[in-house]
């Protein structure tokens, strides 16, 4: 299933002999030199001679993000190649990462950049060291990641001398092909077309992602998000549940109740269900799913919210995530839980100092309106373990102490040890940066509450830790559970890298789907 216009093939062709808009040819910072990747129909020892010469040339030291024009060896079919910066191979600057799983990573970010480099070309045939199957799936990845763009609210000239208001037509997504070269002695055609088409139903779920993300808070909000599922799930093996508000209020789901009722736009909550046949094991998933998060009665300064549309992308991320499982075929039962509400400031807004009833009965002094993903998400994941899932993980842009702790690109991961560790695990297979987090033990004091079970909100120590800790508070002793604070990661407010574009990021899909792959294979 192609990504949106964007078609991903594999070839073991010569490379001299390819025509294309565009060819790249990946290559590793080695010492003072640079490192091509020589093989049968890949290049000969000439051509790298030749390049080598090339990059001297024009200053080209393969540093990891850059990019060179130069001509092509001769009796190329094309004119000239792109050269893309791979980096180091070794892991000098990053010693905490596994070998194998940094070097995938590197070939990913390269595939990015060279597709963010590729503008106007319409085909693009990537020359880059894949060794394995695993390599190859890596640079389709990284590729296709790097070919995003969201036009959804663009428009451009019908025709490009009108400058009047007429003729104005909504911007298409461009479309492209994207070829990537193996070599025939060490990876076979059938194994470079799974690598491909796993990459293709991968990265098709981050680009979903990074479009719910990137949709604005007007036109995205619980019902019309509810609604887009309902429309994904049609001709999928993939049942979709929307719980209103009614239902929502018959069952006593104060939390999310408790959050929607400032908004116009009444909350609902979505189950997503994949349910193979033959699966033995069941991940559930719960997603933050705030449309928009205006902070409610205790209101955010303005330049905190002028990003709150992306309070949404752990539910986006989980529902994606399981689209994605179920397109791959994974053979595992998963379901997906999407708490969605707008958190506003409206006559009818929750206050500070209200109790909230949690589903299954717990109660919560809301000491601060803007600690709202939290009480969604006690809802969801009570729901959540009726059905005793194997393994349960939430994904949530939880706490900007996330960012203060660990960067805008580093996860936190917190939970019970093994299903923190193996989430863990999965993030590095997948190239993303997730970090253990602890749950001290003195942070619990910060929610004592003189009226309820619990407060919603502490102090400022240990924000992301004692988010966790609120979570945990709804969390069976028996449940293996996870909880990934993606606040920092799931969008990207400064320039483009690697496969990672501005704005929505789609961060986390890839390790879930990783789990889900993991869980398959210890079944
Ligand atoms: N959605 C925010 C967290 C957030 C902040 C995500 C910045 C992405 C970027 C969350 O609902 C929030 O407001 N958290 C509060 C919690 C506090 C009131 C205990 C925070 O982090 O300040
Ligand atoms: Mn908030
Ligand atoms: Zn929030």
């Amino acid at each position: 299933m192609p990504v949106h216009g964007v078609n991903l093939l594999a070839t073991d062709n010569e490379v001299s002999g390819i025509s294309t808009d565009l060819l790249v040819i990946g290559a590793w910072q080695e010492g003072e030199g640079i490192r091509f990747e020589t093989g049968k129909n890949v290049l000969t020892a000439s051509h790298t001679k030749f390049l080598e010469e090339a990059a001297k040339q024009v200053g080209f030291t393969a540093k990891e993000g850059t990019t060179s024009r130069v001509s092509s060896p001769k009796k190329f079919s094309v004119d000239y190649v792109l050269l893309v910066g791979l980096g180091k191979e070794s892991l000098e600057a990053s010693p905490d990462i596994n070998p194998a799983d940094w070097r995938h990573e590197k070939l990913r970010r390269g595939a990015g950049v060279a597709l963010r480099s590729a503008h106007d070309a319409s085909t693009v045939t990537l020359v880059f060291p894949v060794d394995s199957e695993m390599a190859i799936e890596a640079v389709a990845t990284g590729a296709v990641l790097g070919a995003y763009d969201y036009t959804e609210y663009r428009t451009q000239d019908e025709n490009p001398r009108d400058t009047g208001r007429k003729g104005r037509v909504r911007k298409e997504r461009k479309t492209c092909d994207i070829t990537i070269v193996t070599e025939k002695t060490k990876t076979s055609a059938k194994s470079a077309k799974a690598a491909v088409a796993r990459a293709e139903s991968i990265a098709s779920a981050v680009w979903r992602t990074r479009d719910l993300v990137n949709m604005p808070p007007r036109d995205l909000y619980p019902e019309s998000f509810a609604q887009a599922m309902v429309k994904q799930a049609k001709n999928r093996k993939v049942k979709v549940t929307v719980f209103d508000e009614k239902y929502l209020t018959d069952n006593g789901f104060g939390g999310i109740l408790g959050v929607g009722q400032g908004s116009q736009r009444g909350p609902r909550l979505v189950k997503l269900e994949y349910s193979p046949f033959r699966a033995k094991k069941h991940l559930a998933l719960v997603g933050k799913g705030i449309t928009f998060d205006s902070g409610g009665l205790s209101l955010k300064p303005a330049n905190s919210m002028d990003t709150m549309k992306m309070d949404m992308a752990g539910a986006a991320s989980v529902a994606q995530a399981l689209f994605a499982i179920a397109d791959l075929g994974l053979s595992l039962k998963v379901t997906a839980w999407l708490p969605l509400a707008e958190n506003m400031p409206g006559g009818r807004a929750g206050r500070p100092g209200d109790v909230l009833t949690i589903y299954g009965g717990k109660t919560v002094e809301v000491t601060n309106t803007d600690a709202e993903g939290r009480l969604v998400l006690a809802d969801a994941l009570v729901a959540a373990q009726e059905d005793n899932p194997d393994m349960l993980i939430d994904v949530a842009t939880l706490t900007g102490a996330q960012i203060i702790a660990l960067g805008s690109r580093v996860c936190g991961v917190m939970g019970k040890h093994q299903a923190r560790n193996d989430v863990i695990l999965a993030a590095g297979t997948s190239g993303e940066n997730m970090w253990p987090m602890p749950f001290p033990e003195e942070i619990r004091d910060q929610f004592e509450s003189t009226v309820a079970d619990l407060t919603n909100a502490g102090g400022r120590e240990g924000g992301m830790l004692a988010a966790g800790i609120f979570l945990n508070e709804f969390i069976d002793s028996h449940t293996e559970w996870a909880h990934i604070d993606i606040a920092g990661p799931a969008f990207n407010e400064k320039a483009p890298w690697g496969y990672t574009p501005k704005a929505g990021t789609g961060a986390s899909v890839r390790t879930l789907i990783n789990v889900a792959s993991a869980m398959t294979h210890n079944q």
